[in-house]
């Protein structure tokens, strides 16, 4: 029916084209009908002449933003002075000789445009039409061709793309379960899978060696901007690998990836901090090395203060630390109770500041001696001018809220370029980690990570019904290390994995260890402790989260803007309206009972 609009060229004057497309804006020059005609390619101007043919010069008339149309015209060259050079197909025009309406279009009930404030309840229920903005399908088709590019390596790399069921049982990956009834099993259910885990390592179990697939995960979750309750993931899994192995495909693997759909090309080996080191000093295991500002220890020093704020958290086993917000010594009464705000959604009980003018100016400064107060500069290489703020607490609120006071100072000082990508590998995860809450340890990844060589012996050497053990400080657990590895880009996690367990002695210590009873091991993950013995290879691998290195790519805000049909905050589809009530004789055949208020 067409050539593309967005393709016409000066090399086409004085040929007659065919073009399809949807209007998206018409204006009429007194005679004249000007028609920006758009396709998936671009847009192309079309203009119609009263003269050379009246009847469609009338039909023109009837013409509304976001009709169909098939246009036959001649392309020929703008009159000068009217060249767009804004757009690819600028210097020529199609000048009509026949014109087709193929479909019209209602009112539309917003503007297609890149720039939109519309609600995004709104953009997201009229979905198709939203998907229509260039943005949006720039995004959808980096998107396409970074799964090709994922695609092309993988394959060249021996990869086999296999399925894993979808209706299948829990995964342990930390979040809540979507639930399918089962009508043939009355009172029995699916989980929709957290991650296709445990069967990828069965694969390996099943001799495939080297497995991909590009796979939507169902997590049941509060939502942000990077989280939705069905996303998906680039999941790999090879046996007869180390952690080196894996980490340095990935590597590669990235790098095809900005190579082929950015054009930018990364020499040097990614950057690698432990988990301990990047806690210390961003607070964060995902912080963003775009920018520096560390966060600063300054336990020791406190300690010589008469602050209580500071000597309570550290008689609690707590952490005090600074962060330098350079330059803002200048900050109103106003400015710092907004970042106090900031820190106390994550925790925090209040912000201390100095600012140093002219000496230290403080609130608390008369808590500390003048040389305390010198050694505090020194380790946050204050100056002049600079603002340094505080925050004292258990380890786990100070880090939180000083690395989210660090994003935002970030983003206040602008300290973060455009268009720079800073990847980072995080290493040596603890294994395991304290559940205040359930008073028992959780695994940090999930139960099948192994632990570090140096840490095993250790481990199996442990009597868990032993019960002295309960009073062995908790630290001794802690200190164990995982083969576990998250790759961070710009501040955010896009993927993470590990070496796996495959011994079965092993992975029962793990479990003990988790407090999970081997009832209750088997009834959840039976088939995968089977088969470990059966001749299980050494194996590892990696998932990453297609969704949020897409968006990084794309420089969006939100993974929602590089999903075709995403959720809302809700967890809703406001294009289908699901989810949505079920009526009574499906609820029957299911088994189903409702027990919620109308
Ligand atoms: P993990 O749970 O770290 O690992 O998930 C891997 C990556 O998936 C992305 N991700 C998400 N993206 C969008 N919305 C979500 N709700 C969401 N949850 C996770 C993140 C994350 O890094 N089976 C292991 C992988 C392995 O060990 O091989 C796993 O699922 O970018
Ligand atoms: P107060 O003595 O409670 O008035 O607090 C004095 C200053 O210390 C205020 O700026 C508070 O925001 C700050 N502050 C209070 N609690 C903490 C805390 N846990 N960590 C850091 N600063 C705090």
């Amino acid at each position: 029916m067409r050539t593309w609009c967005g393709e016409v060229r000066e090399t086409d004057i004085g040929s007659s084209q065919s073009i399809a497309g949807w209007v998206n804006r018409r204006r009429d020059h007194g005679g004249l009908v000007f028609i920006d005609l758009r396709d998936r390619s671009g847009v192309v101007q079309v203009v119609i002449n009263p003269e050379d043919n009246a009847e469609v010069h009338n039909t023109a008339h009837e013409i509304r933003n976001e009709f169909v149309l098939q246009v036959q015209g001649e392309v020929r060259k703008r009159p000068e002075g009217t060249e767009n050079p804004q757009i690819e197909t600028g210097q020529v025009e199609v000048v009509v000789k026949g014109l087709k309406i193929l479909s019209e279009c209602k009112p539309l009930p917003f503007m297609i445009e890149d720039d939109t404030d519309d609600s995004e309840f709104l953009r997201l229920k009229h979905r198709y039409l939203d998907l229509r903005r260039p943005v949006i399908q720039k995004n959808i088709i980096l998107r396409h061709r970074t799964t090709k590019s994922v695609r092309e390596y993988l394959d060249a790399h021996g990869f086999l793309e296999i399925e894993t069921p979808v209706l299948t049982k829990s995964t342990p990956e930390g979040a809540r379960d979507y639930l399918v009834p089962s009508r043939m099993n009355p009172g029995h259910f699916y989980a929709l899978p957290q991650s296709p885990q445990l069967f990828k390592q069965i694969l390996m179990m099943s001799g495939f060696e080297k497995y991909y697939q590009i796979v939507k995960c169902f997590r049941d979750e509060d939502l942000r901007a990077d989280r939705q309750p069905e996303f998906t993931q680039v999941d790999l899994e090879m046996s007869f690998v180390e952690k080196e192995d894996v980490m340095t495909l990935v590597e590669d693997l990235l790098k095809k990836i900005f190579k082929d759909v950015t054009d930018l090309e990364f020499k040097e080996q990614f950057q690698r901090l432990t988990y301990k080191e990047t806690m210390e000093r961003f607070g964060s295991d995902k912080p963003d090395l775009r920018f520096a500002l560390e966060l600063k220890d300054v336990g020791d020093l406190a300690k010589d203060s008469s602050f209580k704020v500071f000597l309570g958290a550290l008689a609690d086993g707590g952490l005090v630390k600074g962060i330098n917000a350079k330059g803002l010594a200048g900050y109103s009464r106003k400015e710092l109770d907004d970042l106090t705000e900031e820190v106390k959604t994550f925790g925090a009980k209040g912000l201390a500041w100095i600012k140093v003018k002219n000496g230290f100016e403080s609130p608390i400064a008369k808590f500390f001696p003048e040389q305390t107060l010198k050694a505090i500069a020194q380790r946050l290489a204050a100056e002049e001018g600079d603002l340094l703020l505080f925050v004292a607490d258990k380890g786990k609120v100070v880090n939180d809220s000083l690395a989210r006071l660090r994003n935002e100072l970030g983003k206040r000082l602008n300290l973060i370029k455009n268009d720079t990508y800073k990847f980072l590998w995080v290493t040596d995860f603890p294994l395991l980690e304290w559940n205040e809450d359930e008073g028992r340890y959780e695994a940090m990844h999930h139960p099948f990570t192994s632990p570090a060589d140096e840490d095993i012996e250790k481990l199996l050497s442990l009597n868990f019904s032993d019960p002295e053990l309960s009073t062995v400080h908790r630290s001794l657990f802690t200190e164990v290390k995982a083969k576990a590895y998250d790759i961070v880009l710009n501040g955010f996690e896009i993927g993470g994995g590990s070496i796996r367990i495959h011994k079965k002695d092993i992975q029962d210590k793990m479990f003990e260890l988790l407090n999970i009873s081997a009832d209750d091991a088997n009834s959840k993950f039976g088939f995968l402790l089977e088969a470990l013995e059966y001749g299980a290879p050494p194996h590892g691998g990696l998932a990453l989260g297609l969704d949020r290195l897409v968006m990084i790519l794309a420089g969006a805000q939100s993974i929602r803007d590089v999903i075709a049909f995403p959720k809302t905050q809700k967890a809703v589809c406001p294009l289908s309206n699901a989810p949505s009530t079920v009526d009574g004789k499906q609820l029957r055949e299911l088994s189903i009972k409702l027990d919620v208020a109308e």
